[in-house]
C-alpha cells in the first residue's frame, strides 16, 4: 500500500501519502474505541486481494457465482437501460466479471472507457493487464484511491455508469452507506449517467454464516490478514495466531460480523500511530461488517440519495441483486 503511487500505469489522481494517511486515521479511531474495530478496506494488500481470489473460489462462498450469474442473465437489458460512454467500477479488484458489463455496454451504445478505482494497487496492475489483452481499443484507466472519500477527485466527464459490485456496499454501516450513495448522486447528472450496485440478499443464517466461515479457513486467514497489514504498515506488533477468527449473523440488522477475538490478554505495540492498545481475552476486534439486503429496501435507500430505480435483477436462485438507477 505504501508503494500504492509509484507504479507504472495507474493514473495519479490522489496525493502521495494519502492511503498511508488514511490507514493512520483509520487505526487510530478504530483502536481507540470499545469495542474495538478496524475498517474491511484494510484486508487488501497483495497478500489479502489473493485471500480474498481464493474465497471467491469456495464452495461456500456463493456470492461472486451469484453475482457473475446476475450479469450473465441481465448485462444486456441492464446495457440497454442505461448506455454510457464509460464505465467506471469503484473497488474493482480483479474486474473479473467487469468483460460481462464491457461487452453488454459495448453492444448497446458508444463505449470508449473504463476507469478502475481500487485501494490495492496489485489488483489494479493485474486487472488492467488482463483487460488490455480483451479490449485493446478500449481506453483503460486504473486510480488508486479510497472511492469513499475521494470520490469528487475521479474523471467526471462524459455519459458514465458507475458500477459497484461484489456487495461492497454492504460493509458500510448505514449512515456512511446514506451517504456514500449521496456522494455519488452527487457527481452525476440527470440524464447523464447511472449507478449499477450488487447486493448480496437475506438469507437463512445457515447458508450465510458458512460463506463468511468456510471449512478451509480461508476466510479466518483473509481476517487475520488485516493484523498482518498493521504489522508491515505500522510496525505493530500483533501475534496473529493469538486471534481466532469469528463470523456471526447479526438478526437485528441483518449483516454478517466479523470479527477477531483475542484468546488470551494482549498489549499490541503500534510505532506508527504512536499507541499501546490492550486486549482483554476473549475481546472481539470487529473487522467487518457485511450488510444482506431486500430488494424493496434498498431502493426506497437509493430514493432517499436521490436516486430512481429503474430495474432490479437476480442470479435464478434469487441470491444476489443487481439495481439500476438514475439520478432524479
Ligand atoms: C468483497 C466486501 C463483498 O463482504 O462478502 C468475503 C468481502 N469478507 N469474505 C463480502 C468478504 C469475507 C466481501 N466483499
Amino acid at each position: 500500500m505504501s508503494d500504492a503511487f509509484t507504479p507504472a500505469g495507474i493514473t495519479h489522481y490522489l496525493p502521495p501519502d494519502f492511503l498511508a494517511m488514511s490507514l493512520r486515521r483509520d487505526v487510530l479511531a478504530g483502536l481507540g474505541k470499545s469495542p474495538k474495530t478496524l475498517p474491511p478496506k484494510w484486508f487488501y494488500d497483495q497478500r489479502g486481494s489473493q485471500l480474498f481470489e481464493r474465497i471467491t473460489l469456495l464452495e461456500e462462498y456463493y456470492p461472486t457465482r451469484a453475482e457473475r450469474e446476475a450479469l450473465e442473465l441481465h448485462a444486456e437489458d441492464i446495457a440497454a437501460a442505461a448506455p454510457a460512454e464509460t464505465l467506471m467500477e469503484l473497488g474493482s479488484g480483479s474486474s473479473r466479471k467487469t468483460p460481462l458489463l464491457l461487452d453488454a455496454l459495448a453492444a448497446a451504445g458508444p463505449l470508449r472507457r473504463y476507469i478502475a478505482v481500487d485501494v490495492s494497487d496489485s489488483a489494479l496492475i493485474a486487472a488492467r493487464k488482463e483487460l488490455a489483452a480483451l479490449y485493446p481499443a478500449l481506453d483503460l484507466e486504473a486510480v488508486a484511491a479510497d472511492f469513499e472519500h475521494q470520490l469528487h477527485l475521479l474523471p467526471h466527464e462524459g455519459c458514465r455508469m458507475i458500477a459497484f459490485l461484489g456487495g461492497t456496499i454492504g460493509n458500510f454501516e448505514p449512515e456512511d452507506r446514506h451517504q456514500f450513495l449521496r456522494s455519488i448522486r452527487d457527481c452525476l447528472r440527470p440524464g447523464e449517467g447511472s449507478l449499477l450496485i450488487g447486493t448480496d440478499l437475506v438469507k437463512p443464517p445457515s447458508v450465510l454464516v458458512p460463506a463468511y466461515d468456510d471449512a478451509e479457513g480461508v476466510t479466518a486467514e483473509f481476517n487475520r490478514n488485516v493484523l498482518r497489514v498493521l504489522n508491515a504498515e505500522l510496525g505493530a506488533d500483533f501475534d496473529v495466531d493469538a486471534f481466532e477468527h469469528v463470523a456471526l449473523w447479526n438478526e437485528r440488522e441483518e449483516w454478517i460480523e466479523m470479527r477477531l477475538r483475542a484468546t488470551r490478554p494482549m498489549r499490541v505495540r503500534l510505532p506508527g500511530v504512536d499507541l499501546e492498545v490492550d486486549f482483554a481475552a476473549g475481546e472481539d476486534l470487529r473487522t467487518e461488517i457485511s450488510a444482506k439486503f431486500r430488494p424493496e429496501r434498498f431502493a426506497a435507500d437509493l430514493d432517499e440519495a436521490g436516486f430512481g430505480v429503474v430495474g432490479q435483477w437476480t442470479d435464478a436462485a434469487g441470491r444476489f441483486g443487481l439495481t439500476l438507477a438514475e439520478p432524479r
